[in-house]
């Protein structure tokens, strides 16, 4: 039996390359060594907008026909959406019993935001306890392996201070709850159109199905080094965004092409954008294949989550009767 891997991700509508790069890679890579557990975490999306729902269901299966076209194989993979799954709550509502306040108060994902979100009002239940509805998540399926960004590695830790609890508090020190590990994505933060880290607020994302014509543009648009005012003008690639793509996406004949064509004002800025625009279309092309089959399709994609769900399913439940069992909760 391969150990198993869990991960969400919250509905934000079409994912952008920094998903592909900082996570959906790795769930790919993943899904060859591990029993795979993947979920949309559209509870999690409400623990923040909880006020708009209209575009969820669309976000949902948008979010899943792009893990599909990134290469996520329904075969290996368990695909699930969290809604779907009261059992997660029941988890929840009992970890919630014995869980510290003060272990949720002193996360950075809860006292950052408190500040920085000033948009909306997020002194709810729901925000402060999101992350032990994303232990209950993770420990319903006993996980192994949690990959995950480093901003929620707090979160994996603050898992295992609850499972430790659970396993000491009520069954005398044995395993019902394993203890799961995070699992990092090595890669750097993906650099966005402007060179600032890429998140569909900041408005400087490529999303992983736009249209080859729209690629081209928003590259075409790129801002670069400033100083270079003049083609004459030699510039500096570690002031221009566009260098810092080269980085992801060319090989080290590109980048050195590119660096001496841009000191010596041998090259234009469009002349060293076009083979990053031509990396992404590559990459993008197996994505829009995909895409465009389950797209056609939308029944087979209901159908996969379908098996999905009842499939994780049996696993929650499994885990719920022991928990049940090791609470006193079976009359
Ligand atoms: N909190 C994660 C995020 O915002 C999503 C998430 C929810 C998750 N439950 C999880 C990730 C369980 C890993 C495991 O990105
Ligand atoms: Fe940037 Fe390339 Fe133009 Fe240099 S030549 S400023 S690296 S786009």
């Amino acid at each position: 039996m391969k150990p198993r891997v869990l991960s969400g991700m919250r509905p934000t509508g079409a994912l952008h390359l920094g998903h592909y790069h900082g996570a959906l890679k790795n769930w790919v890579r993943l899904q060859h060594d591990y029993d795979c557990y993947y979920f949309v975490a559209d509870w999690h999306a409400m623990t923040t907008h909880y006020e708009d729902h209209a575009d969820l269901e669309r976000n949902v299966y948008d979010m899943v026909v792009d893990w599909l076209a990134a290469g996520i194989e329904p075969d290996r993979a368990t695909l699930f959406i969290q809604s779907r799954m009261p059992e997660h709550a029941e988890l929840f509502t009992l970890l919630a019993m014995g869980t510290p306040l003060s272990w949720l108060q002193r996360l950075p994902t809860y006292r950052d935001q408190m500040v920085q979100a000033t948009d909306r009002h997020l002194a709810t239940f729901g925000f402060l306890g999101y992350p032990l509805l994303q232990a209950a998540d993770i420990l319903i399926y006993k996980a192994a392996f949690v990959p995950v960004g480093e901003d929620q590695a707090p979160h994996v830790e603050v898992t295992r201070e609850v499972a430790r609890r659970f396993n000491h508090l009520h069954a005398g020190g044995q395993t019902v709850l394993p203890e799961p590990r995070a699992l990092f994505t090595e890669v750097g933060r993906m650099p966005g159109l402007d060179g600032a880290r890429m998140s569909k607020s900041a408005g400087n994302a490529i999303a992983m199905r736009d249209e080859p014509a729209v690629v081209e543009e928003k590259v075409r648009r790129m801002p670069t080094d400033p100083q270079r005012v003049r083609r004459s003008d030699p510039g500096d690639p570690e002031r221009c965004p566009v260098w810092k793509l080269h980085q992801v996406y060319s090989d080290a004949a590109v980048k050195d092409w590119a660096v001496k064509g841009c000191t010596s004002a041998g090259i234009g800025c469009l002349d060293c954008k076009q083979p990053v625009i031509d990396a992404i279309l590559k990459e993008q092309k197996p994505w829009r294949e995909r895409a465009e089959a389950y797209l056609g399709n939308p029944k087979q994609v209901h159908w996969i989550v379908e098996v999905g769900t009842e499939r994780a399913r049996r696993v929650a439940r499994e885990t719920m009767k022991e928990v049940r069992s090791a609470m006193g909760l079976v009359y």
